[in-house]
């Protein structure tokens, strides 16, 4: 079996594959026209992707291509509906990097409490503010507000709660096992927007969520709350965004994905949202931990072995 891995992948992921008897090309820089030909050359059976884009052209350039590896869980990167029409299957590592990206949501947080970017910064430019930066609110017994209580929005509650936050989520279907286990309580899309001292984002992105934080929600929100999105970039309006933490609307906010994100390879970040003060950034790096990297290199692996030793499709987001 031929498996083309077009992303950085863990070694041991790499070795547990050829051990499996794969013939495996790992190449991270390949990307649109040279993926696609590197796809056609191997004639791979698998592909694995983290964040390179899987098009419809690329699915057309193997006639052995079965499988679809989304090396992470969000798969909104990958021609699905393509992939299904060609008899293609895709599947993903749920679960696999959802404590690195809390780890990471919870650093954000604490990290506007406590206007952590703005007082590094300062202190590399000789600046001493004692006064200025010893004003944070704190966060026990303040409101966290998630948005889509799943793998992420749950290891983030948990999280929070050892803070002791007050917790409350919306959601589309009832977390009953996690309101008993976190005490965290249900409550509707608006009533969180009022509500919570700290908003954030742990929906799927797409277009069933494009834009569910614009001009609207925004003004719901108190003026010293912060919002916070590791989830997708098109899950906040980015321009509204930025217009409320100007205007004083809402306090501040901290994101790791952006509606236009720049490639891997790209090496500037030219976002006008960088400039606003209260507004932090980190490079969509939530799952980038090493711990997170090598759970999904094994669940690859999993996944790959699943097919070759009975022909089944392990976390298959496009069941035939
Ligand atoms: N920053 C990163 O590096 C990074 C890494 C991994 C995942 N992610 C993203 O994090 C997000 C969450 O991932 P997850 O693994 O927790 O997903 P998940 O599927 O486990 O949870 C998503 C939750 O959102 C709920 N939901 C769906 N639509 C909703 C809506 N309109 N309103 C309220 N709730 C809604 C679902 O019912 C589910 O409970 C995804 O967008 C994923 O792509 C980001």
């Amino acid at each position: 079996m031929n498996v083309l891995i077009a992303d950085k992948f863990a070694d041991h992921g790499v070795g547990a594959l050829r051990e499996a008897g794969c013939e495996v090309v790992l190449d991270p820089s390949l990307k649109d026209d040279k993926l696609t030909a590197a796809i056609s050359e191997t004639k791979c059976n698998a592909l694995v992707v983290r964040s390179t884009r899987v098009t419809a052209q690329m699915l057309n350039a193997s006639p052995n291509l079965a499988l679809v590896i989304r090396a992470g869980s969000g798969y909104d990167t990958i021609d699905v509906a393509g992939a299904t029409q060609r008899n293609i299957r895709v599947c993903n590592c749920p679960g696999m990097n959802s404590v690195a990206v809390a780890e990471l949501t919870v650093g954000l947080m604490i990290a506007l409490d406590r206007r952590i970017a703005d007082e590094v910064d300062d202190l590399r430019h000789g600046v001493w503010n004692k006064q200025k930066y010893g004003k944070a609110r704190g966060l026990k017994g303040r409101t966290l507000g998630t948005v889509g209580l799943g793998r992420i929005g749950y290891e983030v509650a948990k999280r929070a709660a050892a803070f002791d936050m007050r917790l409350i989520y919306c959601d589309v279907i009832d977390q009953t096992q996690m309101e008993k286990e976190l005490g965290i309580r249900k409550v509707s899309f608006e009533q969180l927007l009022a509500e919570a001292d700290f908003i954030t984002l742990h929906v799927p992105g797409g277009s069933g969520t494009k834009h569910l934080i614009g001009k609207k929600e925004l003004a719901m929100m108190k003026p010293t709350a912060f919002l916070l999105n590791c989830a997708r970039g098109g899950v906040v309006d980015e321009v509204a965004m930025a217009d409320a933490v100007k205007s004083g609307t809402i306090a501040g906010a901290a994101l790791d994905v952006y509606e236009n994100e720049p490639a891997a390879t790209d090496k500037e970040f030219k976002n006008p949202i960088r400039t606003v003060p209260q507004i932090y950034g980190t490079h969509h790096v939530g799952a980038s931990t090493e711990q997170a990297q090598d759970a999904v290199g094994e669940e690859v692996v999993r996944i790959v072995r699943g097919y070759i030793d009975s022909g089944k499709f392990i976390n298959c987001v496009n069941p035939a």
